[in-house]
């Protein structure tokens, strides 16, 4: 892939914030950040189309608190052909690991995901895809 140089005006606050990112991330050189940035930027494009992508969504949450095992169970049921299979784990008295693989259209995924991962209470969720077809 051949490299090519441009030039950028940016306002000084951004490019602090960028020189802080740089150090954040351990990169080498604003190059490396922004070519980061963009990549990432264009991937959540891609999931927002209709290519065909399996993955996982994972979510993190007390099942202690109001009724997020039923709230997860009927959006799941709402989604019931995107869903492959879903996998619980008690992590301890509390905390709950929930791994849902999915597989469909990538914006029907991040819909399904941005549902789950909404809902309130819980602490972490995270989706990823890979493109199958
Ligand atoms: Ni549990």
């Amino acid at each position: 892939m051949s490299v090519v140089r441009f030039g950028v005006s940016i306002e000084k606050e951004l490019l602090e914030a960028l020189d802080d990112y740089v150090k954040e991330n351990s990169f080498s050189n604003r190059s490396q950040a922004i070519r980061q940035l963009i990549s990432d930027n264009l991937a959540i494009k891609k999931w927002k189309c209709n290519n065909i992508v399996a993955g996982s969504v994972t979510l993190v949450y007390n099942h202690e608190k109001s009724d997020i095992p039923g709230i997860l169970t009927d959006i799941q049921h709402d989604y019931h052909k995107l869903i492959l299979s879903s996998q619980h784990f008690h992590l301890d008295n509390n905390n709950c690991l929930e791994i849902i693989a999915v597989k469909g259209k990538a914006k029907d995924l991040t819909e399904l995901a941005g549902k789950l991962i909404a809902v309130k209470g819980i602490q972490h969720g995270k989706l990823s895809m890979s493109r199958v077809d």
